[in-house]
């Protein structure tokens, strides 16, 4: 079937192309059978959300490493949820689009690519033999009403707020050889594939935003701050610090509390905010901005 060409033609063609040329397939491109390394992180020490409290000095070295297998454990099953979530508003996209289009093709391809990648995080997930946290339930239930609620400007600003901090916190980690090696090629692979789906987003996102109301602005602004609240809180599960003695509770509260983890969040956004700041989508003053503090993701 011909590809219609039509003004998107020039980024999706260029983007299946690419999907063409580079894309792996976890299943083989990934030593499933190696088993982890002694000694070697799950992720970076200064990226979690304990490290420089007082309840991190009380670990053990084997015991902060262990934390690290449940932290990454719970971000990368908060990928998986929310990527999720993001194939259904691309199949519903999908389903009122013309199959013809260059841009369907592409929305097809990044279906899939988001379908490998989320049996690439539940293999890796039972991999380190961590279990797969997922969002609380507040969340969850968020999820399930987002692919009928969300289009336009904010779905595609939200899908930003999924797939751009966790691209800069894995492009940190899959050169870091104090990690594990399955980590850090899960790491490389969803860096890859991932540049693409970050370029169709901002393309859709500012299309999107042309010629829009204000109260329609408005309205997204508020959408949007939502969305980065609730995928911030939720990457770290307050039951992963079960897993070295630590209540639930006490462990959360220290983290929210812990200024190196709310730096942490910032500059896994460092690239995203001043982007969404250009395109309006941040108030500089108001409620909505204070939403965008309390995520972490623009420090106060
Ligand atoms: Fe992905
Ligand atoms: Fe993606």
């Amino acid at each position: 079937m011909t590809a219609t060409l039509d003004n998107d033609s020039h980024l999706v063609e260029r983007l299946l192309k690419s999907s063409a040329k580079q894309s792996y397939d976890p299943d083989v491109d990934i030593d499933w059978s190696a088993p982890a390394v002694p000694g070697l992180w799950f992720m970076q020490p200064e990226r979690m959300s304990l490290y420089g409290t007082a309840l991190w000095d009380q670990l053990t070295p084997e015991q902060q490493i262990e934390l690290s297998k449940h932290e990454i454990a719970s971000i990368a099953s908060v990928g998986l949820w929310f990527e999720i979530v993001l194939m259904q508003l691309l199949l519903k996209d999908v389903y009122r689009n013309d199959p013809t289009s260059a841009r369907t093709h592409y929305e097809l391809t990044e279906i899939a690519d988001e379908c490998r990648h989320s049996t690439m995080f539940g293999r890796a997930i039972g991999h380190f033999g961590a279990p797969a946290y997922g969002p609380r339930p507040a969340a969850r239930k968020i999820g399930n009403v987002v692919p009928n609620l969300l289009r336009g400007a904010s779905a595609y600003a939200a899908t930003l707020i999924g797939e751009e901090p966790v691209d800069r916190w894995q492009r940190d980690m899959m050169h870091d050889d104090r990690i594990q090696p399955v980590v850090r090629m899960v790491s490389r692979i969803h860096v890859v594939e991932e540049a693409r789906h970050v370029s169709f987003a901002r393309d859709e996102l500012e299309k999107s935003l042309q010629g829009i109301s204000k109260r329609a602005l408005k309205w997204h602004q508020y959408v949007v701050s939502q969305a980065a609240f609730v995928t911030m809180r939720s990457l770290v599960h307050p039951d992963v610090y079960k897993s070295v003695g630590i209540d639930p509770m006490v462990g959360r509260r220290a983290a929210l509390g812990n200024p190196n983890y709310q730096a942490s969040i910032a500059w896994m956004g460092e690239k995203m905010m001043p982007y969404l700041a250009e395109q309006g989508l941040i108030p500089t003053s108001g409620r909505i901005r204070e939403t965008w503090h309390d995520s972490f993701l623009l420090p106060r």
